[in-house]
């Protein structure tokens, strides 16, 4: 059965408790968009915040930790986030893997960290401009992705409910210019074919892939309407209500329409 569109805001490392309005803003229009599963990530310290307000919308983190606990001063770990009322966490996103070295190796043992945590994660990946250039982004983000993955065994029978993929070219990251349609429907079903290969038929091609870069609510419609996108991951654009919303509603029209 196709799961429901999924539309993630990443916050980043924006947001103070006066943010908490846009918060509520999101939540109670979503209330109006049940066809469309509405998430936001905010910063660590307004996961409970949120939490505590939000009737509809998901909560999530950005990170956790790849152990369990221990002596990792100023760290957090799925548990924790889990017991602020995180439902999911973003793992493996360019930005931590560029600004804090986190390799294809640490990615899957937070992911497994995270599901044994009973957390779902969005696992992203994603190459450079320079890697796009010289033609191999394909191979590479297949080979990024299938190193990161917490390994099939350890997956959950429930892989493609826990488990979901995000394609963020970094180039398109806060540029302003997505990814054009050709490229996300080509590095897509590139990404399905893996997903099949590594979770089996019943479950790889359920779970979804989500496309990340300059999302706004003017390109969301045609993004969210190509082959094999099952949702957005936004930064800049999920930070106010109106905005985010534009993007939800773009899923929301295409549920209605199909
Ligand atoms: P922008 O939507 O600001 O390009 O950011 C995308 C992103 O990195 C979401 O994780």
């Amino acid at each position: 059965m196709a799961q429901r569109p999924y539309i993630v805001g990443n916050w980043k490392m924006h947001g103070t408790r006066a943010m908490l309005s846009e918060a509520r803003a999101i939540d109670r229009a979503a209330q109006r968009h049940m066809k469309v599963e509405v998430a936001i990530a905010p910063p660590f310290t307004l996961i409970h915040p949120v939490h505590r307000e939000a009737e509809q919308i998901g909560v999530g983190a950005q990170d956790c930790h790849h152990e369990a606990e221990g002596a990792f001063t100023g760290d957090i770990s799925a548990a924790m986030i889990a017991d602020a009322g995180a439902k999911f966490v973003i793992l493996g996103h360019s930005e931590r893997r560029e600004a804090h070295g986190e390799t294809d190796a640490l990615v899957r043992a937070k992911a497994e960290t995270a599901l044994a945590a009973g957390l779902r994660i969005i696992l992203c990946c994603g190459e450079s401009a320079k890697t796009r250039d010289s033609g191999k982004a394909v191979a590479f983000v297949r080979k990024q992705l299938k190193a990161s993955l917490p390994e099939p065994d350890q997956a959950f029978e429930d892989a493609s409910e826990r488990i979901t993929v995000a394609y963020e070219p970094i180039w398109a990251i806060g540029s302003g210019n997505a990814a054009t349609i050709a490229d996300i429907v080509e590095m897509h079903a590139a990404i399905r074919a893996l997903l099949i290969d590594l979770y089996g038929e019943e479950q790889g091609s359920e779970v979804r892939i989500l496309y990340g870069g300059s999302v706004k609510p003017e390109n969301a419609s045609e993004i969210l309407t190509a082959p094999e996108v099952g949702g957005a991951l936004v930064g800049g654009a999920s930070l106010t209500a109106d905005s985010f919303m534009g993007i939800a509603l773009a899923a929301a029209v295409e549920t209605e329409d199909s």
